[in-house]
């Protein structure tokens, strides 16, 4: 079975291939258009771009959406975050937004949404959030976007390996619920 991954980023095409080829799902890549993202949750976004690529190629597409939300800035930049700032700015801002701000009201939250639309319309998704701080301090030097100002017990995902954030992050939370519901959509597909 051929399933069509909607991202242009290669690190998120590699992790689902991870997830799917146990499976026995094949995980490929398509030229896409991209859909706006006028979703106003980061599951609605997942679904438009899912829905999208179902479209265009006829495959069962998978999609995920994901984001930083600061308590302190009413759960901003939330499913704004790739968009947010300029980019090589982003921590900076949210740093900067919330300099002088106590330890108690920096909460935050990642959350990711994974969504899979098959051609009869069916669809699969999952959501998975992790809680933290916004540190007061960029430190580590690992991982992507908001990791390094995003901590958990005093260290930053920044800070964390891959496996240790695969752990306990988002997406990991995200996955592991995806693949349970996937597993249990094809096997009833399969007494049908
Ligand atoms: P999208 O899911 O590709 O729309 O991008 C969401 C944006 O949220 C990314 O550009 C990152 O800035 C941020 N983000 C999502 N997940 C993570 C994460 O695991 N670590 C750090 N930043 C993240």
């Amino acid at each position: 079975m051929k399933f069509v991954i909607a991202t242009h980023n290669k690190g998120k095409l590699v992790e689902f291939q991870r997830l799917l080829e146990p499976m026995g799902i094949q995980a490929v890549t398509a030229q896409l258009s991209e859909p706006e993202e006028t979703g106003k949750t980061f599951a609605e976004n997942a679904y438009l771009k899912a829905a999208a690529a179902c479209q265009e190629t006829g495959l069962p597409a998978v999609a995920d959406d994901s984001g930083l939300c600061v308590d302190y800035l009413d759960g901003g930049p939330g499913i704004y975050s790739a968009r947010f700032a300029q980019p090589g700015q982003r921590r900076l801002t949210v740093l900067k937004k919330l300099e002088g701000v106590a330890e108690e009201q920096r909460g935050a939250h990642f959350v990711s949404a994974v969504c899979c639309v098959f051609p009869n319309g069916d669809r699969v998704e999952a959501e998975g959030k992790c809680f933290g701080r916004i540190a007061f301090q960029s430190r580590g030097e690992n991982g992507f976007g908001y990791d390094s100002i995003f901590e958990q017990d005093g260290v930053t995902f920044g800070e964390l390996s891959a496996e240790e954030k695969d752990a306990r992050s988002h997406r990991g939370h995200a996955f592991a619920a995806f693949e349970q519901k996937l597993r249990e959509y094809l096997a009833n597909q399969q007494k049908t």
